[in-house]
């Protein structure tokens, strides 16, 4: 094994070296999404469907995209919530038979290992605080209300200040045995790559609606997992990405 951690996670994924995989052991397998609790009310979003919003083509988009680090005081509409939730995170089919979700961003396997929460700051009807995207439904559910959830995730991603002022500051977990249920070991290459389409479609929905994202890779792990309530390996933060209205030049 090289002695070099980063290139020890390569090796240790390549297909000699990983284990037989639970579905190859017929085990069942996993949820597409957490449960809910019981009784837990949601919150309605606009139908996608419905949407007309993010007027700039494809090329516009991706030419005009920068990392946006500063943001005006502006209020985000439940609408473009729904849209951006939509376009990085939608579930457009649910196979029943197979039990696997097709979403707007592509996964490996088909996996979507991931759960989406928002560190909401500036939303129109929404109060401040720590929501959880419930994708099946296209709904939200309220975890933690009050401002502190933010300044709390702030020092988590080492005080970076974009996360402080953004309208709102999207948190993608984890949840590997989705991926790992077919994939074993190698799914860890799959989580990080998944994770990269899902940050890039929010980096491209934002720009067509005069919003700017900043994607958030630094961020203590441990302290975030705590935060968040999550309990490693079974469930961690993977990425982050602060998003607000472009503040004028
Ligand atoms: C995986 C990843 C992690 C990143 N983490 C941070 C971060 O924690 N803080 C930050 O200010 N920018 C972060 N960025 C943004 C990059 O610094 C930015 O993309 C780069 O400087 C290029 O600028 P551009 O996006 O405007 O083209 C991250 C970008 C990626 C792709």
């Amino acid at each position: 094994m090289p002695d070099n951690n980063g290139y020890a996670f390569v090796e240790r994924t390549k297909y000699l070296n990983i284990s037989k995989p639970a579905q190859s052991q017929g085990k069942p397998q996993p949820p597409y999404e957490i449960p809910l609790e019981e009784g837990m009310p949601l919150i309605d979003l606009p139908d996608p469907d419905t949407l007309d919003l993010g007027g700039f083509d494809l090329r516009t988009a991706i030419e005009m995209r920068r990392s946006v680090r500063q943001y005006s005081q502006d209020t985000l509409s439940l609408e473009e919530l729904s849209y951006l939730l939509w376009l990085t995170q939608g579930v457009q089919k649910i196979s029943e038979k197979r039990q696997v979700t097709l979403r707007t961003v592509p996964s490996a396997g088909c996996r979507h290992p991931f759960e989406t929460y928002l560190s909401i700051n500036r939303v129109a009807g929404l109060e401040a605080g720590l929501y959880r995207y419930v994708a099946s439904q296209h709904k939200l559910a309220a975890l933690q209300l009050g401002d502190s959830f933010n300044t709390r995730l702030t020092e988590v991603c080492l005080g970076q200040r974009q996360v402080g002022t953004s309208a709102v500051t999207f948190i993608w977990a984890a949840v590997p045995e989705r991926t790992t249920w077919r994939y074993s070991e190698r799914s860890y290459r799959y989580l990080y790559l998944d994770a990269g389409h899902v940050c890039q479609n929010l980096h491209l929905a934002a720009e067509s609606i005069n919003c700017g994202i900043c994607a958030i890779g630094a961020y203590n792990d441990d302290a975030a997992d705590q935060l968040m309530g999550f309990h490693p390996p079974e469930m961690f933060v993977i990425y982050m990405a602060s998003l607000g209205r472009k503040a004028s030049p």
